[in-house]
Formats: structure tokens, C-alpha cells, sequence
């Protein structure tokens, strides 16, 4: 077993997304209590269940403030203490010229890759800080920094958390927590390869890369690490 992260409260956000259930694998082995979240119970449970991880699975919608501030507290007097928060939120709208894309796009895009980092921070910021070694991660994309004009929206929203998240990470220099941002191209998991045996993923990022990535960023490892952008996009 990796010791490194024992006897951590590590909480993951979308945990039952594409990335999320190689996180979670990773994690489950390394001593930690995991706590899950996404809208759905039975993926979540099925997902704790296969990874034979110590984990709590709740249903919290985070477009909503109360209810992520309710996850934190219930996470907190359930554990005592939360050391990680893994922000694994997403969804997709574009591939329409700039020219023509729908602004609507825009709106649920920021709902829902900037509102739920705005509500899950808010939520567990004063948790990680009472850590001492608290670690907040998102994931985000090379569109945030080199947008394509048919992913604009996409990519606004994306440097939107990464700059929020940046923020974060200024309100935590010098506390013991710290704030990190990954920066990936479409990720392949391992789940996705048994789908399509004979597609070339050679571009893109694989999810176990990422998860590695994380599991450092919530270590002690990478105590001095905030408010950076982890690249792990090739030589692009
Ligand atoms: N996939 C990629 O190629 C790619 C590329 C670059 C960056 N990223 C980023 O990497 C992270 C993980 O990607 P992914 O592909 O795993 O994401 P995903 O599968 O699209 O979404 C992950 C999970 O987010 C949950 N979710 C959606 N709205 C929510 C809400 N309001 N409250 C709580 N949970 C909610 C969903 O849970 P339910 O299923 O329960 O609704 C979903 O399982 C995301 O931040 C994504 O933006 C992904």
C-alpha cells in the first residue's frame, strides 16, 4: 500500500464521471477514507463497491450552495476532519463556430464548471484550512489556455475555474493548504480502451496519469506545490 496518503479524508466531486472511477481506484489503495459525490446513488454505490473502497457515498446537486454546504459539514462531523477535496465535475457543449454558437451554451457551461467550484470552495475552504495540510484539486483543460473558437464557451468556462481556483490557492499561501490545477487533453480511461481496442488514443491524456497526478497533490509530497498548473498534455 502506498502509506503515503493514510488516515487522509479525501472527498471527490463527480467521482461517477469518465475520470472519476480511476481516481478513485487510485486513491482507495493508498489509506485513505474517501468520501463520493454526484447526483446519482447507484453508480456512486456500484463505483465504491467495485473499487473495494472505504468510501461514503452522498447525492449532492452542486448548482446548489446549501446543499455543497451541507455535504461539507456532514463530512466533517461524520470523519472529524476533511484533508482533500477532488473537484471532478464536468460536462461538454461546442463544436460550433464562434460566429454561431449558442450563448446558452455559456450559461450552463458556467453553472457547471464555475458555479460548483465557486460553491464546493466556499463550502469546504474553511475544512481544508482546519486540516492543516488541506489540498483542493480540479481538472481542467488546454482549452483554457489555447481556446479553439468552436469550444469558446468551453474554454472560457474552464479558465474561469482555473483562475478561481488560483484564487484559492493565494488565500491558502502560508496556511499548510494549497490549491492545484491539472491540466489535461481528452482523457482516455482504462475503460474506454476495452470499449475500443483498436481506436488511437495516442493524443490524449490517460486517466491514470491524472490520477497519479492527484494522489501526489493530496500528499505531503507536494507540501510546497500551490497555486500551479500540473501540465500532462504531451509535447503540444
Ligand atoms: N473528459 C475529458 O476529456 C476532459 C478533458 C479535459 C478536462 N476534463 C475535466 O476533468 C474532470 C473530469 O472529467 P469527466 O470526463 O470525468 O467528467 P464527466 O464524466 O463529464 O462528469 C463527471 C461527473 O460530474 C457529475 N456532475 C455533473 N453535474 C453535477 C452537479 N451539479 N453536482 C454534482 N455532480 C455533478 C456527474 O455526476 P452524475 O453522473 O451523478 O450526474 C458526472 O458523473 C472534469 O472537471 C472535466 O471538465 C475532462
Amino acid at each position: 500500500m502506498d502509506a503515503s496518503l493514510d488516515g487522509r479524508v479525501i472527498a471527490i466531486a463527480g467521482a461517477a464521471g469518465g475520470l472519476g472511477p480511476t481516481v478513485v481506484r487510485r486513491l482507495s489503495g493508498a489509506g485513505s477514507t474517501l468520501c463520493l459525490c454526484g447526483r446519482e446513488r447507484a453508480k456512486l454505490e456500484d463505483l465504491a463497491t467495485e473499487a473495494g473502497a472505504h468510501a461514503d457515498v452522498d447525492v449532492v446537486d452542486l448548482l446548489d450552495p446549501e446543499a455543497a454546504r451541507g455535504w461539507a459539514a456532514a463530512l466533517a462531523e461524520r470523519h472529524g476532519r476533511i484533508d482533500a477535496l477532488v473537484h471532478l465535475v464536468g460536462g461538454w457543449r461546442g463544436g460550433t463556430p464562434i460566429e454561431e454558437a449558442p450563448l446558452e451554451d455559456w450559461g450552463f457551461l458556467a453553472d457547471l464548471l464555475v458555479q460548483t467550484v465557486q460553491h464546493a470552495t466556499q463550502a469546504f475552504a474553511p475544512h481544508l484550512l482546519e486540516s492543516g495540510r488541506g489540498r483542493f484539486v480540479i481538472v481542467s483543460s488546454g482549452q483554457a489556455q489555447a481556446p479553439t473558437h468552436t469550444n469558446a464557451a468551453y474554454a472560457a468556462a474552464k479558465a474561469a475555474s482555473e483562475a478561481w481556483t488560483l484564487a484559492l490557492a493565494h488565500r491558502f499561501k502560508g496556511t499548510g493548504a494549497t490549491a492545484n490545477v491539472v491540466v489535461v487533453g481528452a482523457i482516455v480511461a482504462p475503460e474506454m480502451r476495452a470499449e475500443d481496442p483498436d481506436k488511437d488514443f495516442s493524443t490524449f491524456t490517460p486517466a491514470e496519469e491524472i490520477a497519479e497526478a492527484i494522489a501526489y497533490l493530496c500528499s505531503d509530497a507536494a507540501a510546497s506545490m500551490n497555486g500551479q498548473r500540473l501540465t500532462l498534455r504531451g509535447a503540444v
